[in-house]
């Protein structure tokens, strides 16, 4: 029968979905929230979507048409709006970079493949900056979010004296050994190949503590995988750590998983068996063949880098100590890195169960998954400096309170602490950092509760609340956010500049 009328959106329904507004809501939080079975909702939203009465964003949010486009919303700033507004009352216009930025970059380079960091940035585009800077040789370059090191292999490489801060442990261990140019490739071969000896000869053991560990590997893997677990060395000295690495680099080849870029299943072959001896084989050659060829170029390395795995809020160098900083912070609502890492962590034998995980967490620059309890001392939205900061957390909170069953009603509280969190980072830089010197910012914009959060914006005039001068902002690319893939966000450069003279 042909359908004279659109359907209208009834009474209840859109009661609620006007609550819970550019947010969305799932079937199922409908389904309790209207007491009617989900699959009833389920195929009156469908028919209703057909005609345009509502969409579906995300992974499955239902939104009123009228929310679906946020910019047609009076209370929604979009990035536009804060990029005119940024001209405006920080007198820099954005620019753009065209070079490369992603880690996908250095998948195949050497050295940076050593421990593949969705998360890191391409090493390529820090080798431009500090050409771009023309540094003099033996000048000192900082990461204070090191990560896998890319900052720092490429400022030893160019000659430079490069130290960096990292706490999440299997990041810090990529930096050491990523740095550590003087390893003998043949004694690391051999090395592996008495590891591989008796591996083959020992029991399987039990796997670590992760609760899903069964589900992560197929029997016959995991099997295999304690085995070579147990006849790693003992943690301690350049040699180990490149063992211990490149176990930890098979860990996610060889499972059910896969990181695009959060960890999650949905691998199409993840039945299939990898064989963790030989791809634990396969790190050790690209590693000594990366050795090798590094050797031919000895005599311009910059000394020895340190990586410091210690909590970057609390960096203190001697003033003045250090030339140019080049990071990439967490982005704002960004990546759970200790969700993220958990096999690496574990296995690796940096965490012994869910308490270590949490205390990392907490330890690390606040991200969504951020426990309760750190999010409550900051839930005020008006002690903040920024301006942009409070009117953006006024909206967050406002957005998830008509909502009332959004993911965290703290959400604006994660936010909030986030920029706490870099806080100290700016500042410890800018007070590290030679008069005149610069410090470049890889960093994010993020979408949260239907509130366009500009991170890289906030970013760059939180470094003026510290003392810097906002040099130049450059987007690098696009990224689409994950609450609404249709949704364009951006990568960008920020670079700060400590004045030249004192301030
Ligand atoms: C975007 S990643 C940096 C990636 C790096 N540029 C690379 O190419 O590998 C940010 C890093 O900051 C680290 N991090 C977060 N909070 C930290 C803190 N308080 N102190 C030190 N490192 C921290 C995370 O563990 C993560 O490795």
């Amino acid at each position: 029968m042909t359908q004279l009328h659109p359907p209208t959106v009834p009474r209840a329904l859109r009661q609620a979905l006007i609550e819970t507004g550019p947010i969305g809501s799932t079937t199922r939080q409908l389904s309790v929230r209207l007491a009617q079975p989900e699959s009833e909702l389920d195929g009156l939203l469908e028919q209703l979507a057909r005609h345009g009465a509502v969409v579906r964003i995300g992974r499955g949010l239902w939104l009123l048409s009228a929310y679906a486009h946020l910019d047609a919303r009076e209370d929604f700033h979009a990035p536009e709006d804060y990029v005119e507004r940024f001209s405006r009352e920080c007198g820099v216009v954005l620019g753009r970079y065209e070079g490369p930025i992603t880690f996908a970059d250095n998948s195949n380079s050497p050295v940076h493949r050593w421990w593949p960091y969705v998360q890191g940035y391409s090493a390529e585009f820090v080798a431009g900056v500090l050409e771009d800077e023309e540094l003099r040789r033996g000048s000192t370059v900082l990461d204070p979010f090191a990560g896998s090191g890319t900052t720092l292999v490429e400022a030893r490489r160019a000659g430079h004296r490069a130290w960096g801060t990292e706490l999440l442990p299997p990041a810090a261990l990529a930096a050491r050994v990523k740095t550590h140019f003087e390893l003998s490739g043949r004694r690391l071969q051999s090395a592996a190949r008495e590891i591989l000896r008796h591996a083959a000869r020992r029991a399987s053991a039990p796997p670590p503590f992760l609760r899903e560990t069964s589900r992560q590997f197929i029997p016959r893997t995991l099997r295999q995988l304690t085995r070579l677990r147990d006849a790693l060395p003992p943690p301690g000295g350049p040699q180990s750590d490149a063992v211990r690495l490149s176990f930890g680099r098979v860990l996610i080849p060889v499972s059910r998983l896969r990181r695009s870029p959060c960890l999650g299943y949905g691998r199409p072959d993840a039945n299939q068996y990898r064989d963790p001896f030989a791809e634990f084989s396969r790190a050790i050659d690209d590693m000594v063949e990366d050795l090798e060829a590094l050797g031919e170029v000895r005599a311009h390395w910059g000394p020895p880098s340190q990586v410091w795995e210690q909590d970057a809020r609390t960096l203190t160098l001697p003033p003045g100590s250090v030339d140019l900083a080049v990071t990439s912070p967490p982005y704002v609502n960004g990546m759970d890195y200790v969700n993220n890492y958990k096999l690496d962590l574990a296995w690796l034998g940096y965490a012994h169960g869910y308490p270590d995980l949490r205390r990392l967490r907490e330890s690390l620059v606040a991200c969504d998954n951020l426990g309760r309890a750190a999010v409550r001392p900051h839930l005020g939205t008006e002690d903040v400096a920024d301006s942009w900061l409070r009117e953006i957390l006024r909206q967050i909170r406002s957005n998830v309170d008509r909502k009332q069953s959004y993911r965290r009603d703290d959400a604006h509280g994660v936010v909030k602490r986030y920029f706490l969190d870099l806080r100290p980072v700016l500042a410890a830089v800018y007070r590290a950092l030679r008069p005149g010197g610069r410090f470049r910012l890889v960093v994010g914009d993020s979408l949260l509760a239907g509130t366009y959060v500009p991170g890289d914006l906030l970013t760059a005039r939180l470094g003026t609340e510290v003392g810097f001068r906002i040099d130049t902002v450059d987007v690098a690319r696009r990224r689409w956010s994950g609450q609404r893939r249709s949704f364009p966000l951006r990568e960008t450069i920020v670079t700060l500049q400590r004045p030249a003279a004192a301030s």
